[in-house]
């Protein structure tokens, strides 16, 4: 079974404009092809980021807008002619109804773009499995950024979470986020039964990037 490690570069310094072309440039270079190695990037960074890294890129956001009249909104059509190949929706930072989820899911399938949609609690896991996204991504939002992770916080919910997202869809692929930082982390996520995980200041924030980035690699073996 395929293995995911996402990058969320949000909007971090380290990880915007020529850094972020930086980084991912060091996320290609560790990627051997064992775990999929994900950069979920800056609208604006994603043109040059699919141009020099040889990694699957996806974006932060997309809106469910056509081509017209939508000043300000990201379209589906033109992320996927800058090279992404998904789209993140519904980040605990960025968040939307079921409503917009529901017609923006159906414009990443016109367009040809995967998607991962961020649930915040096991409810909001079920609710949204019933889109059938490719991901879906569990992330209790007061764990984000902080040095507990949901691995060890919460295991139930990683495995609560599995259990019912695969009763509603089994090809629905479960990743773990918030606040994993090692290979601990990641190890006891794979256990719960999650295929991967979803990872922003472990990374992005660390003094040494490739060092965190090999810790957290080593946690899929
Ligand atoms: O999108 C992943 C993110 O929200 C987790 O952030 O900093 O806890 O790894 P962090």
């Amino acid at each position: 079974m395929k293995q995911y490690l996402f990058v969320n570069f949000k909007t971090y310094e380290e990880s915007t404009g020529t850094k972020a072309v930086s980084l991912a440039k060091l996320l290609s270079a560790e990627f051997d092809g064992s775990v999929e190695i994900i950069p979920v990037v800056q609208a604006l960074d994603l043109k040059e980021i699919t141009s020099s890294a040889s990694l699957k890129v996806f974006a932060q956001h997309i809106d469910p807008v056509f081509f017209g009249s939508n000043t300000g909104k990201i379209l589906p059509e033109a992320v996927k002619s800058a090279g992404a190949f998904g789209t993140v929706l519904n980040h605990a930072e960025n968040k939307v109804e079921n409503d917009f989820i529901k017609k923006a899911v159906q414009r990443c399938k016109e367009t040809g773009l995967k998607i991962m949609l961020c649930a915040e609690n096991l409810k909001r896991a079920k609710q949204l499995a019933v889109f059938n996204p490719d991901f879906i991504a569990v992330e209790p939002p007061e764990l984000i950024g902080g040095d507990i992770s949901v691995s060890t916080a919460n295991p139930k919910l990683i495995s609560d979470s599995v259990k019912a997202i695969h009763k509603i869809n089994k090809n629905i692929i479960v990743i773990t986020g918030a606040g994993v930082k090692n290979s601990s982390d990641v190890s006891k996520a794979l256990e719960l039964g999650s295929q991967g995980v979803f990872v922003a200041s472990g990374i992005v924030c660390a003094k040494d990037k490739q060092k965190a980035l090999k810790e957290l690699i080593s946690g899929f073996k």
